[in-house]
Formats: structure tokens, sequence, C-alpha cells
């Protein structure tokens, strides 16, 4: 890609100041920009201070890239500034959690309940022999569970992974396998789309394979019949209830691991993305206060993300908790029972700060303004996006249906990498232009650049590239240090590369043009072409497959695959086998990756070194016009795809 391969197809006159009136109350005021500019080590030091320390860092920052170490020196419980201060301040009263389950019960837990849920599931894990350091999948619906699962593992130093619960036994397995867990925390189901899924056989398919997995703690949630591996399976009642309800927190290094959490890259193995204590924390709290206004006295604040990824870390457990916020948290889908639920529990529950994804909000606006329209959505006053560009046409119906024309938009960006936001509007500050994440945040540097790292003047398209290390980046991949320094390091030599493509406009504003490897942007999930890839050719029908990801109107990207079958082999013909192998994909990795659709194809167009033209399917996919072919290794390929098409469209 050269510094202009990026084309400006769009161009966005619309602003969106602030009102007065939200500018006059906004926790963040223009001069912060100033701030941070003036010296940035000493603003995040400013930052650091709201995390209570046992003992104050020595160093703001050890940089010798690309490793970070920040607050150096320092030592802190995560959970003594999440919780325990709270109730300490007097706040044990405030309700932490609204809790929406899909079928309607709900749970309301305040601070000071919440503390004690965590300090008993924190003994319950020493009980069962659980140190500081060793790693535990939590492998849960979205109940508040989880999150009492991942604080106590936070209170006692252990390290959470969380598998996000969509996914399959075999990618359960790989994480549990490359972390080393010795503890699986899971449910035996949770409810989605009106009925009961079940979690604990992909949990106990998964330890079929090698692991040093010795118990796994199930809650019960559904209450469906459970199978049961005596000796290793523990029921979480039976082991947290009887606990006793305080812990005495121990204390730990600014640098102590708090969580791995998997990604997609270009290979098929996820990468292990790890984050450690006090950096992260800063930042997701600050970032939390500055970009999402909030006011834990009065806000109502819903992150809809699921605590399998990085948004529900960083934006439901961590940041909002240090902040002391009150918060929704629903366990189920946006449709059940009726397709208004999501703004149902706006009005339930009074929320004031909305922040949810793109591919949410186009399927919203598929469904129609009346769902919205039924429903009180006033107490709504900030609404956030995350995980993927947001069309201008959709930020502007989600300014006017959801948010009645009157709340300010925080388009924001960042990765798992990166923990927390990167680049998104101040709400009281910026005005904002409909589609872009606008400009880095205070205390954050990021540029665009062209093919040799140059900044490219405003106007023009490149990189996206962040260079000077922040308090919440990555500390590495999970035991795979070449790994790190290879993806996100060498592409400009000590500057981290995000991945992505991005333009600046005229004004300098910042637009996100979406990933420029082979890693796909689906529903604001992260999926690599090549994990998608290796799933169907696991399958013994497939002999080769080029997966690409395809504009979609509701998702962002959809999979789009091209496989070659396997000669002298029997296997179902036709939509059959299409279907097979949809499935097989969803067994391997989850019913996220399913291809939306799956061409059978004689030859794949590839490069006399055998590399695979993507772009060329993708043309495919997208019902275009093939590019330019010449560097084909054979130039007929492309004909012949397009002739020999047998698609099977997703029926999901
Ligand atoms: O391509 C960018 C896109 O999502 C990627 C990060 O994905 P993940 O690590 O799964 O984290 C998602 C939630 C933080 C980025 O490299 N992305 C995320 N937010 C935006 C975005 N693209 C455009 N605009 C955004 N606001």
């Amino acid at each position: 890609m050269t510094s202009d391969s990026i084309e400006n197809l769009s161009t966005e006159s619309r602003t969106f100041a602030p009102s007065p009136e939200f500018t006059a109350q906004a926790n963040a005021q223009a001069g912060l920009y100033g701030e941070a500019d003036k010296d940035r080590l000493a603003f995040w030091d400013q930052q650091a201070e709201a995390l209570i320390w046992e003992k104050k860092w020595d160093k703001t920052l050890e940089w010798e890239s690309p490793y970070a170490k920040w607050f150096v020196g320092g030592k802190l419980n995560t959970t003594v500034s999440a919780l325990d201060r709270h109730v300490t301040e007097g706040h044990g009263g405030r309700i932490a959690f609204h809790f929406e389950g899909e079928p309607g019960d709900t749970r309301t837990i305040s601070y000071a309940q919440l503390l004690t849920d965590v300090s008993k599931a924190a003994n319950a894990l020493t009980s069962i022999g659980i140190n500081a350091g060793d790693r535990v999948a939590i492998y849960m619906p979205l109940i508040p569970e989880a999150v009492v699962a991942m604080l106590a593992c936070a209170r006692i130093g252990a390290i959470h992974s969380v598998v996000f619960g969509g996914f399959s036994a075999d990618a359960l397995l790989s994480r549990i396998q490359d972390a080393d867990a010795k503890l699986v925390i899971t449910a035996d189901g949770g409810f989605r789309k009106g009925a009961a899924f079940a979690l604990k056989p992909a949990v106990d398919e998964a330890l079929k394979g090698e692991t040093n997995v010795a118990q796994v703690l199930v809650v019960q949630r559904t209450g469906q019949e459970t199978a049961w591996v005596e000796g290793r399976d523990l029921w979480w009642h039976d082991v947290v209830d009887p606990q006793h309800s305080t812990h005495t927190p121990e204390y730990f290094d600014s640098e102590h691991p708090l969580f791995i959490l998997y990604t997609s890259g270009t290979t098929a193995k996820p990468k292990g993305i790890f984050h450690t204590t006090a950096g992260y924390l800063t930042q997701v709290a600050y970032t939390h206060k500055v970009v999402f206004d909030i006011k834990p006295k009065t806000d109502v604040y819903w992150c809809t993300a699921d605590v399998g990824w990085i948004t529900g870390h960083s934006y439901m457990v961590y940041g909002p908790l240090i902040n002391g916020a009150t918060q929704v948290i629903y366990e189920g889908t946006p449709d059940t029972p009726h397709k208004g639920r999501m703004f149902e529990i706006i009005e339930k529950y009074g929320v004031t700060i909305l922040y949810t994804a793109p591919t949410l909000i186009r399927t919203w606006m598929k469904w129609g303004d009346e769902f919205p329209n039924q429903f009180n959505l006033s107490s709504l006053r900030l609404l956030g996006s995350v995980g993927e560009p947001i069309n201008p046409e959709a930020w502007i119906w989600y300014r006017h249906v959801i948010g009645g024309g009157n709340c300010p938009i925080v388009d924001t960006w960042w990765q798992t990498e990166t923990g927390a936001i990167m680049i998104s509007p101040l709400p009281g500050v910026t005005a904002t232009k409909p589609g872009s994440a606008m400009k880095p945040i205070p205390g954050i540097s990021a540029k665009v650049v062209d093919d040799k790292g140059v900044p490219v003047p405003n106007g023009h398209g490149g990189f996206l590239i962040l260079d000077q290390p922040w308090p919440s980046m990555l500390r590495g991949v999970w035991g795979e240090d070449e790994r790190y320094k290879e993806t996100y390091w060498s592409r400009f030599p000590g500057i981290y590369f995000a991945g992505d493509g991005a333009k600046l406009d005229e004004d300098g504003a910042i637009w996100l043009m979406g990933r420029v490897d082979d890693v796909m942007n689906v529903s604001g999930h992260r999926i690599s072409t090549t994990e998608v890839e290796s799933a169907l050719v696991s399958h013994e029908a497939v002999a080769e497959a080029a997966v690409v990801g395809a504009a979609d109107p509701l998702t962002g990207q959809g999979i789009v695959a091209f496989v070659i079958l396997r000669g002298g082999v029997e296997h179902a013909d036709g939509d059959v086998l299409i279907k097979e192998l949809r499935n097989h994909v969803a067994k391997e990795i989850g019913a996220i990756a399913k291809p939306r659709q799956i061409m059978v194809v004689n030859e794949l167009p590839k490069t006399r070194s055998g590399k695979i033209m993507r772009r060329l399917l993708k043309d495919v996919a997208e019902n275009r016009a093939v590019g330019d072919a010449t560097t084909l290794a054979d130039p007929n390929v492309m004909k012949l795809i397009s002739e020999g098409l047998k698609s099977s469209k997703d029926e999901d």
C-alpha cells in the first residue's frame, strides 16, 4: 500500500458541536490537551492518582522500545481501587450493577455486595489452590458472576483469560493450552434468543485435550442437566457461598500481569495479548471519566459489550468500577423477546450513557424507528461507538433516533492491544464529524504516516501509528516475544503500527479506514482470514481455502470463503456440503466465524510465488469487476471462478 492508496471517497462537512450546557458540566475541558502536551509524563502521573496505592511509584515510565514499564516500583491491588475504596468512602450502598437476565430475571448489586461477592470468590480461589500468577480461564455467559470471577482473580493476583462464551470447544482448548490455565470458571449455560444454551459441555469437550486444568468451577445459571466429572468439577455455590465474606488484599507490583485476552492475528494461532496492572487501570479509568463524562452519583451507564472482548474488560469491568459508576448489564440478545428490548431497558433503568457498536446500530436501523420510538429514551445524554468505523448515515441515525438530536457521540478508536481508548472526541470539547474518531485524546500521540513512516499532510491517507508509549499498552504476546516484536514493531522500527489504515481530512481529523492486513472485522470482532481458512481445510472435503472479508451492510464485513474440494474423497454435494462446511467452521472457531457465503471453485488466483491474491477474490465477493490480474500465474483463473460460482447464502 502506498500512502495514498486509500481513497478519500466520502467527504463530510457536517459538524456537531456540544451544547454550551453539556460543555459547562463536562469532566474534560479544552485545556486538557495543553496540559497533557506540556508534560506528558506528569499528566499521566496525575491520572494515576485516581487509583488507590499501597506504595506510590518511583518512576513514571521506563521505555526500552518495545518494552514499557509504567509507574515503576508502585504497589496496589486492582480491586481495592475498584471496590473497597467506594465502600470506605461511604458509597457501599450505590448500585454497581443492574443486571437484566434475558428471561427477565433481575438482580441489583451494590458496591458493598460486590465487594462481599468478590471477597468470597477470592477466598474460594485460594481454597482450591489458585495463587498469584496462576492463569484462570473464564468461559461464561454475561452474568454478574463473570465480573465477580474476573475481579476475584485480580484480587489474588491470578491472571484471567476470558474466552468469549460463543467460542467453540476447540477455540477454548487452544486458549487454555496457550496460557497453561490451571482452572476453568464456567456456567452450566446461559440464556440467548429465548432459550437456554449449554456451556459446560464445551468445557468437557475441550478438557479431553491435554491441559493442566485441575478444576472446573461451575456457576448454576440455567439449571439444565449438566454432566459432571467427580473430583474435577465443583459447583460455584458449593465452594463460594460458605466462604468468609471479607478478604484481606495483597498488594502487587504495578507491572504484575492482570489478564491475557486472545485476539486474531494474521496467522491461525490466536495471540495472547497481555496487560499489566497500574498503567492499564490508570488509562481505563481516565478515559472512562473524560470520554464518557461519567458522573457516578447520577449517571446510569450501559456498555453493551460482552466480557469476552476487550471492551467488556475495560469499559464494563475495570474503568467504570474504579470510577464508581452505576451500570446496566444485559445477558441476552437485542431482539428477545422483541426488537425493542434494549430500548425498554434504557427506559426502565434511565440509562444516561450508552456505549455500543456500529453493527448493532445498523441492525436497529434495519428493524426500523418504530422500536426505539415506542420507548422513552430521553434519559440518554451521551452515546458512544466502538469496534469498527461507523458510517456517517448510521452516526446521524444514532444521534437523532436514539439520542433525540442532543447527545454528543463519541466514536472511540482503540484495540485489544491498546487496552483503552486512544482516539476519540471529548464530548464537551470536540465539534464532531459523523464517521470520524477525530483526534488522539490528551496524553496520547497517534499519527498517520506514509510507507516510509513520514507523517502525511492533511487531506492524505496512510498507516495509523502510535509513536509514544502509553500506560495501557499491551506488554507482549503471551509466551511469544518474537511475535510481539514482529507483529507490532517491525513495520516501522521502534514505532507501534496498529494495523489500520487511516486518513486525515483537511482539518486534520482522523478517519479510520479498516485493517490493512488479513484480519477481517465482522460485527466489530477481529477474525483472521487464516484462522477461518485453517478451519475449512481441516474438513475432509476441502483441499484449499481462501477467505476474504467482503463489505456487508449489517456486519461491516462478512466472511466469504472460496474452497477447492479434494478429489477422490466422498462428500456431500452442493448446498448440503456448503452447510456442512459452515457448521464445521462454527464448530472449530465459533458461530461468529461462520462464513456468510462459500463458493466452490476449481482454482484460486495465485501469483507466481504462490501467494493467493485475495484482492481479486474480494472483487468477486463484492460483485465488482475484477481488478488488475496481470500478476496471476494463470490469468484465466478469475474467469473460471466467476463462471464456476456455486454459492450458498447465510440462512441464519
Ligand atoms: O480496525 C480497528 C477496529 O477494531 C480493531 C480492534 O479490534 P479489537 O482488538 O477487537 O478491539 C475492538 C474494541 C476496541 C481496530 O484495529 N476499530 C475499533 N474501534 C474503531 C475501529 N475502527 C474504526 N473506528 C473505531 N471507532
